[in-house]
């Protein structure tokens, strides 16, 4: 049975992550931004450090075992705190810049529901010794130009907020706690708990009780510093001259404790309750938190199975057609002969899939399958064919009579008919 809150992504559908991913890694590439490959496990430390004691991750979500010299060790439930050890731990952030990305799974014991699982896979693009708001902005345009190439930018919404300094959070948690206090019984189950161990995060809240006791309580703004101030100012202005549309959140706070400054997330209305299909912001004192340099960073993660969901919901769900030429072998004794020819096809039509039809039987049979395999061709190789190096062309799908070619000229035809489709 599989493990509650993994999936198994079968044949059409990780054709079309891959579909996915590999669009959104070319806009990386243009970007040039440089791919890292970091471990899955990781030390608990790490985490309870640089996401936060307080945050549900760490408090309640992760995957933790003990390895066999007794070290705490977690299935990573996130990438930045990984990429920013590993950046460090190379020598890679001493007075240079870095500007990387990542993808792979992650892990987090949450309720699972459509999209939201406990194996999950991001793709987390950081950036690592920039502190004007001019890298905040290219990470947004990233972000944009990631959803242009995939066809969704209509259907997301990118929503902004800065969090200031660590002592202005610091000032507004206590004003915050101060309003809330006497208001304590309208607020939700949880909200009721976090007001001792993480009241910012009652701002995103979903309870509408909770929503109105916030109501005309103390707003972030009033308590941001003056450098974040203009950092944020800074940051509105460049997406500004983008073009690059936003709704500032107020109550964006991030569930993860290292953000400082901008922070921002694109959600959709199209996938449900789990509309977030990408956040991030700045996170200025992480690298230091776990014992390097201090090093201005910033970045944001993708939620891949969330992004392939929206996709899928904007662009349609065509079936998978595993091959575009089906190949039957019309007699056991030609089965070598077949493989070979087939090779030699593959390599003069490098665009097209050949499947050649294995396990022997009748001819008649051996065209069912092929029709219901949902290619395009048959191609037949009888006796004879082999023997003047021929094979024999079937349109499966057109009214054409079946032609015997030579093999360069069913790659020619292939080739043309593929070229002509385009
Ligand atoms: P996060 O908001 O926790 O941030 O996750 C980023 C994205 O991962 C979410 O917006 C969502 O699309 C996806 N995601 C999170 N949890 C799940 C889940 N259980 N199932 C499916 N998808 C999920 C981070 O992880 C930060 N490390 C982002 C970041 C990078 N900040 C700076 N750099």
């Amino acid at each position: 049975m599989r493990v509650r809150g993994m999936r198994d992504v079968l044949p059409g559908e990780a054709r079309r992550w891959r579909d996915v991913e590999s669009a959104m890694v070319d806009v990386l590439d243009r970007f040039a931004y440089q791919e890292v490959r970091l471990p899955m496990l990781e030390t608990v430390e790490l985490f309870s450090r640089g996401v936060g004691e307080a945050t549900d991750i760490v408090e309640k979500e992760m995957y933790c075992l003990t390895d066999r010299d007794g070290q705490a060790m977690a299935l990573r439930p996130e990438g930045t705190a990984g990429c920013a050890r590993a950046l460090d731990e190379n020598g890679m952030l001493y007075n240079q810049t870095q500007r990387v990305f990542y993808r792979g799974p992650m892990f987090r014991y949450e309720r699972p529901q459509k999209g939201r699982y406990r194996q999950f896979h991001q793709i987390g693009v950081e950036a690592f010794g920039l502190s004007g708001p001019d890298i905040d902005a290219e990470l947004i345009q990233l972000g944009c130009e990631l959803w242009r190439a995939l066809g969704i930018a209509g259907e997301v919404r990118l929503e902004l907020n800065s969090i200031g300094s660590p002592a202005a959070r610091a000032a507004f948690r206590e004003a915050l706690i101060g309003w809330l206090e006497p208001r304590k019984a309208s607020l939700d189950p949880d909200s009721r708990r976090r007001l001792a161990t993480n009241p910012l995060r009652i701002l995103d809240s979903k309870s509408e009780e909770t929503r109105r006791a916030l109501d005309n309580g103390p707003a972030f703004k009033d308590y941001l510093d003056d450098a974040s101030s203009e950092h944020y100012a800074g940051l509105k202005a460049l997406l500004a001259e983008l073009d690059i549309d936003y709704v500032e959140n107020p109550r964006l706070v991030r569930g993860l404790d290292y953000y400082t400054r901008s922070v921002f997330e694109w959600t959709t209305d199209r996938l449900g309750a789990q509309g977030a299909i990408c956040a991030g912001g700045r996170y200025d004192g992480l690298v230091e938190l776990l014992g390097g340099r201090a090093t201005p960073a910033a970045g944001f993660a993708i939620g891949v199975e969330r992004v392939v969901l929206l996709h899928d919901a904007v662009h349609g769900v065509s079936p998978e057609v595993p091959a575009d030429v089906y190949c039957c072998v019309l007699q056991p004794g030609l089965h070598g002969a077949a493989l070979a020819a087939v090779q030699r096809l593959r390599r003069m039509a490098p665009a097209l899939r050949f499947r050649v039809h294995a396990g022997g039987g009748k001819l008649k049979n051996q065209l069912k399958r092929a029709d219901r395999s949902g290619a395009r061709w048959a191609l037949l190789f009888g006796e004879a064919e082999i023997r003047e190096g021929l094979a024999a062309l079937k349109d499966l799908r057109g009214s054409a009579e079946q032609e015997r070619l030579r093999l360069a000229d069913v790659a020619a035809r292939l080739n043309g008919r593929r070229a002509a489709k385009e």
